[in-house]
């Protein structure tokens, strides 16, 4: 065992403003994911869908890890890599989901026991030999009238922790997962109860079999009423009766707290999230492992089209994006949400686009729009996402909050328009080196792109007034 090295990951794993992408979907929940979307669960659709995830420009400034399925650890992308590799050459850390899931466990009625240790240390160290870095376990708790039963609570403990004794001996950073579900009808103080039961018996166990928790992840639920309760929680609610329970049962030295999403929408569990990192610093990282929260806008933009290729991507860097901010606890209601309804229409003509530039607009600002045009709304959509890009560009540029940001809104948009702007960003949004010239060349090519790109192709641009205060750190030129 290398400490050094699964300590150094996962560290990595739980950078500043980074989380991981859960995208390991067994056959079983993928074949969902896409019915769900009427498209066919082929293994090209599936290598499709997750190379467009994989390969979204700009992702990596969010995403530090994605966990994949069996499948995809093996798979090639359409250029013939494989897409572990396309993960590794973008910085993005690729694990794998080992479990084989959660089976009836004998003499509990209704409860389960998650299997898949025969054989572990053999595919840990193939897996590890195909580049994996992190490993993935999840346990699953039911609440019910009797439920969990000690039994259940103690078995996927000793389990989740033999996985995680074994994944450390290959050098890879295990996730412990064990799942509280918010399918009943509880409220927030026994999902708190049955929450912190469960993360204590988990310590213990890892304790008892020698885990080195700085080499460790934890991936627990939020602390939530449950879907049928009628009960409903506020983020500084969930945040509270979360933090209490982490508070009381998982040891400082554990690096980081990713959660999952567990039936949360996209928007619940960004601000969820936001609402823990907004009451200051902790003693582990709190940041995310979503797969559904993180996947469902863009599933909903492809529509397994490779003509929405790029909306879907779009959707994916919003919502990416959004999380990033909730890392600190920065994120702002709404910024981040795909506008329901409004997925897949046909982009309107164009109307006309307003770039901001120099200026430092603040982040509660929203650009104007008409929420009930769906076709507008869509382009807000799109236009949040170019925001977040270019005042995301421009933040690792400069590393500093007085750096003006670039605010680009529009009204409508047409298909050209829209690739063009987005791959121009992409593109335009490298940052060569940290040197203060490269800097100031990376942000100027970005903003002469803009610039000229947004003159071609639109039928109005024009500026917004002038920044207030001018940047101290380098000169701003105008567009
Ligand atoms: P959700 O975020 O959809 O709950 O999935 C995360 C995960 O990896 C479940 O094991």
């Amino acid at each position: 065992m290398n400490f050094a090295k699964l300590c150094q990951t996962a560290r990595d794993l739980v950078a500043p403003g980074k989380g991981i992408l859960a995208a390991d979907e067994s056959s079983g929940t993928i074949q969902k994911r896409f019915d769900s979307i009427s498209v066919p669960s082929t293994a090209d659709n599936r290598r499709d869908y997750r190379e467009l995830l994989f390969t979204t420009p700009g992702v990596e400034e969010a995403i530090s890890g994605v966990i994949l399925y069996d499948e995809t650890l093996r798979q090639e992308s359409s250029s013939g890599k494989r897409l572990a590799e396309v993960l590794a050459d973008r910085n993005i850390i690729p694990g794998i989901k080992v479990d084989a899931g959660a089976k009836p466990l004998a003499g509990c009625p209704g409860e389960s026991v998650t299997e898949g240790l025969d054989g572990l240390a053999d595919r840990l160290a193939e897996y590890a030999s195909l580049g994996a870095r992190f490993a993935k376990w999840r346990a699953v708790i039911d609440i019910g009238d009797t439920l969990p039963s000690a039994h259940c609570i103690e078995v996927n403990a000793h389990a989740l922790a033999r996985y995680a004794a074994l994944c450390q001996e290959y050098d890879l950073v295990p996730i412990v997962e064990p799942e509280v579900l918010m399918d009943g009808d509880n409220g927030i103080e026994r999902c708190e109860e049955v929450t912190t039961d469960v993360l204590h018996a988990t310590y213990h166990q890892l304790h008892l079999q020698g885990v080195k928790l700085e080499g460790t992840l934890l991936k627990p639920n939020m602390v939530l009423p449950a879907k049928q309760s009628g009960e409903t929680a506020t983020p500084e609610e969930v945040a509270d009766a979360s933090l209490r329970a982490y508070y009381r049962s998982v040891p400082a030295a554990v690096p980081g707290i990713v959660f999952l999403s567990g039936g949360q929408s996209p928007e619940e569990a960004t601000l969820n999230l936001n609402a823990m990192n907004a009451l200051g610093s902790h003693p582990w990282e709190l940041s995310f492992s979503y797969g559904r929260a993180l996947q469902q806008p863009v599933l909903q933009a492809w529509l397994g089209e490779a003509d929405n290729g790029l909306t879907a991507q779009e959707a994916f860097h919003t919502v990416a994006l959004a999380n990033h901010q909730g890392r600190d606890g920065t994120y702002e209601a709404g910024q981040g949400g795909i506008p329901q309804g409004c997925h897949g229409q046909p982009p309107g003509p164009v109307r006309h686009i307003r770039a901001c530039h120099g200026g430092c607009v603040s982040r509660t600002g929203n650009p104007p729009h008409k929420a009930n045009d769906r076709a507008l709304t869509r382009s807000f959509a799109l236009c949040a996402s170019w925001h977040c890009r270019v005042q995301a560009s421009l933040r690792t540029c400069t590393n500093t909050s007085s750096w003006p940001r670039c605010w680009l809104s529009c009204h409508d948009m047409n298909p050209t328009t829209s690739a063009a702007v987005a791959s121009g960003l992409s593109k335009n949004s490298r940052v060569p080196g940290k040197s203060p010239t490269s800097l100031l060349l990376n942000t100027l090519s970005i903003r002469a792109w803009l610039s000229s790109s947004l003159a071609r192709s639109c039928s109005r641009v024009r500026p917004w007034p002038a920044p207030a205060r001018a940047s101290s750190v380098v000169p701003i030129l105008p567009l």
